[in-house]
């Protein structure tokens, strides 16, 4: 197959007056390529190591309240008797011993805490797996950590939602169901500063992993699995939350391996594996005409395969606000059904959803060293309102091919340019300006080295 290497030259998109702005572009591809995000990379692996200081923690066993661990018992009040010498106590280590499976009920584990705390997660917390007997009073949590500062979760264990029954019960599954929500696995809520390196979370109920409201949050090594048509399990939901830094995380679920919602900013994902599921989102945003805002995301290195969606940003007609700065780079797909995709059409109601002329504004996505193979023929989607444009869509090293035929790029009310090497061409984001000249031979001068043509099938 013949590929086409386009090379948009800046000066003609000077020329192209109509939507687009030499010194902005310039800024724009500028500030998109030094976007930083906070979050040492070295911080995070300087985790605590409680029993080499054990002389100088306080171990507080769930054992030691009465936890029985097998997987039969009732253990919560053992946990929840636990939590409060382990919250009030400074320098203390909460833990959940290994080999054993403790089955524990919806339960608030309340901040804030006496100083150090480090909850050290070694064996299996089980939920209970009947839906009809879950707590009334909790009914979309599980684990539900609230207001803690500089707290560790650690130790390697499991956190295990029992969910099939869930799934079952689910209106996605069966019509005839109620839509209602189900419990989110593990939250952390309302928090400052806290790391959690090496838990596995599996088959939740619905979430597996939710950081809400929270400021410094560093996730790594977290491991995350559910069947791939399990309903809504997504992977790490982040709302509402500052700062917060995924590396070396592993999700295949039922929905979004990670989704990043309204009131987010400064988020770091490095290094990640998806699949299966829906892939890495921004979004969903503007439900209801409701105001969505989601800011300074990166995602660099990651693998994304047997996903129906690679990177996307979806958005509900109606809603305001605005996606703005994102970078992706060095992402590696594989039959994935639309590996690049903005949708601003974006609908999960069993009701069709009426085209409106407010919609949530995305700009400034810059989408570099992008390869592999796509299910689709869209392998680049960019479905933006009539009313509020897509604009300054950045493309640069993109290849993306279809095992079985051809692969293009759509576009509905999108602004933005390609460099460097970009297949499928993206020609229709440009097409706006008429007078727009493309010099497929010229190269780019840019602020930075311009990066080597061609994309590697090694991630
Ligand atoms: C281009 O952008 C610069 C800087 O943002 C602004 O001052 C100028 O007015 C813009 N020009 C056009 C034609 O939009
Ligand atoms: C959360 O913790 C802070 C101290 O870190 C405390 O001042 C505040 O009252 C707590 N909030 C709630 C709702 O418990
Ligand atoms: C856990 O939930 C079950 C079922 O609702 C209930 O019978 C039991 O009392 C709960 N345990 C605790 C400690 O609240
Ligand atoms: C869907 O749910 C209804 C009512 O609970 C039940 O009768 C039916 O067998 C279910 N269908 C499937 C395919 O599970
Ligand atoms: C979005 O976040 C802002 C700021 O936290 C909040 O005021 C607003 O209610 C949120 N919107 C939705 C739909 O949750
Ligand atoms: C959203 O706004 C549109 C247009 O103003 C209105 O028709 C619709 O009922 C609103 N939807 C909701 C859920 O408020
Ligand atoms: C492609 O991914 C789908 C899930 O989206 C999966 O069902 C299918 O088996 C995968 N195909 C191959 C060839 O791996
Ligand atoms: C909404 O607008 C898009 C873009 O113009 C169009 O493709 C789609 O069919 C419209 N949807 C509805 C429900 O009118
Ligand atoms: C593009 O990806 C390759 C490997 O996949 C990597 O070596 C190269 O540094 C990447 N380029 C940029 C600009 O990140």
């Amino acid at each position: 197959m013949d590929k086409i290497v386009v090379l948009v030259s800046f000066v003609g998109l000077l020329l192209g007056t109509a939507g687009s702005n030499l010194s902005d572009d310039v800024v724009v591809l500028g500030e998109l390529e030094s976007l930083e995000i906070e979050g040492d990379d070295v911080e995070l692996f300087d985790y605590p190591s409680w029993t080499s200081e054990r002389g100088s923690k306080v171990l507080v066993n769930v054992d030691g309240f009465g936890a029985v661990g097998d997987g039969v018992s009732d253990d919560t009040q053992a946990f929840v008797n636990a939590w409060k010498q382990a919250c009030s106590t400074p320098k203390s280590v909460f833990l959940v011993p290994k080999r054993r499976r403790y089955l524990v009920n919806a339960t608030r584990f309340k901040g804030p805490c006496a100083d150090n705390l480090i909850i050290q997660i070694e064996g299996t917390i089980v939920a209970p797996d009947e839906p009809k007997n879950w707590d009334p009073k909790n009914p979309r949590i599980w684990l539900n950590f609230f207001n803690l500062t500089g707290v560790v979760f650690q130790g390697g264990g499991v956190i295990d939602g029992s969910g099939n029954k869930w799934w079952a019960a689910s209106c996605k599954k069966n019509k005839s169901n109620p839509c209602k929500g189900a419990p989110t696995a593990l939250t952390i809520d309302s928090s400052l500063a806290v790391k959690v390196k090496g838990l596995t979370i599996q088959n939740s109920q619905q979430m597996h992993f939710v950081v809400s409201r929270s400021d410094s949050v560093r996730l790594s090594d977290v491991q995350i699995s559910a069947p791939g048509d399990s309903p809504n399990t997504d992977g790490i939901h982040i709302t509402e939350s500052t700062n917060v830094v995924l590396q070396n995380c592993k999700i295949g679920t039922g929905d979004d391996c990670i989704s990043i919602v309204n009131a987010s900013s400064n988020i770091k994902m490095k290094t990640i594996y998806c699949g299966p599921g829906h892939g890495i989102s921004i979004g969903s945003l503007g439900k209801d005409n409701s105001t969505g805002i989601v800011t300074n995301v990166v995602l660099d290195t990651a693998f994304l395969k047997d996903t129906t969606n690679g990177l996307r940003i979806k958005t509900w007609q109606g809603g305001s606000g605005s996606v703005q700065s994102i970078r992706y780079q060095n992402v590696r797909m594989e039959n994935v059904s639309y590996p690049i995709i903005i949708d601003q059409f974006y609908c999960d109601s069993p009701t069709t959803c009426q085209n409106q002329t407010s919609a949530v504004e995305i700009s400034q996505i810059l989408y570099r060293n992008i390869s592999g193979m796509s299910k689709s023929e869209n392998a680049m989607k960019f479905a933006c309102s009539d009313t509020v444009p897509c604009k300054r869509i950045v493309l640069n090293n993109i290849n993306l091919e279809k095992e079985d035929g051809t692969v293009e790029t759509y576009c509905n009310s999108a602004t933005g340019f390609g460099y460097g090497y970009v297949w499928p061409s993206a020609e229709c984001l440009t097409s706006s300006d008429k007078d727009l000249i493309i010099k497929p031979t010229q190269e780019v001068e840019l602020a930075k080295p311009s990066p080597e043509n061609l994309l590697h099938s090694e991630l």
